[in-house]
């Protein structure tokens, strides 16, 4: 297993290279700081790390490839039908894509092209399905829990609620999307961040819209 040197850990040129040529939105200071946390996690727990909203890899490269580091797995779950925002007539659609056959978005050969760029298919298992149905049947602790689905109240809750569980009492829980003003994005990622300080919670770090925190002691 990897140490932790107490210095933060950057990917290697290759990785972070992978992580830039993916598609999806995470600008490279979050990545960095994802990247680090999760190389952090990894390395003191040896668990999994796993990641709620795989969308195209991009971020999922970046698990992959701490996990990968500290001889562990990245988990990542996604439906891969997309998020509401993602929908066609919306903000961040992206019309390729949409399967042209069933008619509705799915993301899952573009993440798994990714993955195959990078080198890092062997360091993550993909779960397809609705976050809240797996969590429900999930059945080991994992030592970081990265929240980046739906960013609804209803889906950023249950994320939280259903994974929060299975994160060791050591582990890290990173959430993205936080936006404190209404007029910079949507409040429900911005209500969970808060909701976990309230639950014990504290703050380790805050790059842009990335929070990571990890439970007080005692
Ligand atoms: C903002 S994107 C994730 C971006 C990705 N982490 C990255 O950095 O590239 C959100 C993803 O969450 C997925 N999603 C939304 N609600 C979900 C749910 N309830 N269960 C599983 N996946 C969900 C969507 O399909 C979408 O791909």
């Amino acid at each position: 297993m990897a140490q932790s040197s107490g210095v933060a850990a950057r990917p290697g040129a290759e990785v972070l290279a992978a992580f830039e040529a993916a598609t999806g939105f995470m600008p490279v200071d979050e990545g960095l700081a994802l990247y680090a946390a999760a190389a952090d996690a990894a390395a003191r727990t040896g668990l999994p790390l796993l990641e709620i909203g795989t969308y195209c890899g991009r971020s999922a490269v970046l698990l992959a490839a701490a996990a990968r580091d500290a001889g562990t797995v990245a988990l990542t779950v996604d439906h891969h039908r997309g998020s509401e925002e993602q929908q066609p007539g919306w903000e961040y659609h992206d019309a390729a894509l949409v399967d042209p056959e069933v008619g509705r978005m799915d993301t899952l050969p573009t993440f798994r092209r990714t993955l195959h760029a990078a080198g890092l298919e062997d360091h993550v298992i993909a779960l397809v399905g609705r976050s809240p149905q797996v969590a429900a049947v999930w059945g080991t602790s994992v030592g970081l829990v990265f929240i980046d689905g739906g960013h609804t109240d209803e889906h950023a809750t249950a994320d939280y609620e259903g994974w929060v569980p299975h994160l060791a009492e050591d582990g890290l829980l990173v959430v993205h999307d936080v936006f404190p003003d209404p007029a910079d994005g949507g409040q429900a990622p911005y209500r969970v961040y808060l909701r976990a300080l309230a639950e014990g919670f504290h703050e380790v770090s805050v790059t842009g819209s990335l929070r990571v925190l990890r439970r007080s002691a005692g």
